[in-house]
């Protein structure tokens, strides 16, 4: 049984970090972009390996999504494809949706969503504290389904011409501002000794952009994407990064933002592992990740120990585990879900 108490055992900083390094920003969405890299210190002890975080639940929205979301509106701004007023649709899981309302808000466009249950309570209401519209959708049924997420936000575009779909799963502006912003902050912030990165996929959008850039600084970088193994089964991500035989067919079904190019494999771990590990992590580290930012830390932390010394692991942490205290790191929601062993383990008073 690990030690799960609130205790004394890690130091606390002698003091405020120097105030001359306190960034100034002229405008909120100036805030996009620049996150910090924190070093992992206490789980992976005595591991050959150093394990970095990039905290990208330091942007403006609270995701790595404002980067996607800022660039795919300015882009089409720029090249005539979202025309002035036109409301921005799209599907998600909610993060690129904020990104998109951070963005419309500045230059006049509202926005639209199409979610799934998988939305948290916590993103919902930022959503719509920003003026969005929430449109229900569905994730788990194919693509001909009326109540798919991607065919509502297509009819949203075609049965009305004052909607623009932005389509992030296809969109080269959306690998486009990891190639711009994530690839060069991390190069830069590691003084360029980067040997691993890892991001979770949906898009493909972070793991390959950011990967694409880092490599040509330094074709040795290791690019790992990271999928938790149920979704994995469900996409058959695996068969078409290791492009098994029929590979192609199953693309066809699948976003178009992954740089097969790029990525070197494909790393996965089950949900409920990586839930348990969300909360260790932020009993050991003081940080706070939201379930996909975990995964890959997780993998991040089991390749440390694997590689040579002086290899520097750079994990992407996607949004903030405060996104998901009403469901992954809530005692209640994890005892309705078959989860409450980890509950008993971190929670047992609840
Ligand atoms: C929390 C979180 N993690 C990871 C991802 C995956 O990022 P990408 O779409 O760039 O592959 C997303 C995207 O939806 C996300 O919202």
């Amino acid at each position: 049984m690990p030690d799960t108490s609130i205790g004394s055992r890690w130091e606390l900083p002698r003091s405020f970090p120097d105030p001359s390094l306190a960034p100034v920003a002229d405008d909120a969405l100036e805030l996009i972009g620049n996150t910090p890299l924190v070093r992992i210190n206490r789980l992976a002890p005595g591991a050959p390996g150093t394990v970095y975080v990039k905290l990208d639940q330091f942007n403006l929205g609270g995701s790595s999504k404002d980067r996607i979301g800022i660039n795919i509106i300015r882009t089409a701004i720029a090249d005539g494809s979202l025309l002035p007023g036109q409301r921005v649709v799209d599907f998600g899981a909610g993060n690129t949706a904020i990104g998109y309302a951070l963005a419309g808000l500045a230059t006049g466009h509202p926005v639209t969503i199409v979610a799934s249950d998988t939305l948290s309570p916590e993103k919902a209401s930022y959503l719509r504290f920003l003026g969005v519209d929430i449109v229900p959708g569905r994730n788990d049924v194919p693509g001909d389904h009326p109540e798919n997420w991607a065919a509502i936000a297509e009819r949203y575009e075609n049965e009305d011409p004052r909607n623009w779909w932005a389509r992030q799963q296809s969109v080269p502006s959306n690998p486009a501002s990891h190639i711009e912003s994530t690839g060069p902050e991390i190069w830069e912030q590691t003084r360029g000794n980067v040997t691993h990165w890892l991001a979770a996929v949906a898009t493909g959008g972070s793991v390959s952009g950011t990967g694409r850039y880092l490599k040509q600084r330094n074709p040795d970088i290791e690019v790992i994407a990271t999928n938790f193994e149920e979704a994995a089964a469900k996409t058959n991500l695996r068969a078409i990064f290791e492009r098994r035989p029929g590979w192609q067919e199953l693309e066809r079904d699948f976003p178009l933002n992954y740089d097969l190019d790029v990525l070197d494999r494909v790393e996965t771990r089950p949900k409920a592992e990586i839930i348990d590990y969300g909360w260790h992590v932020a009993r050991t580290e003081g940080l706070t990740l939201g379930p996909s930012s975990v995964l890959s830390l997780k993998i991040a932390v089991d390749l440390a120990f694997q590689v040579d010394a002086g290899s520097v692991i750079v994990a992407y942490s996607a949004d903030s585990g405060r996104d998901y205290l009403s469901r992954e790191y809530n005692a209640d929601w994890l005892r309705a879900n078959d989860l409450g062993h980890i509950a008993d383990k971190y929670a047992p008073e609840v």
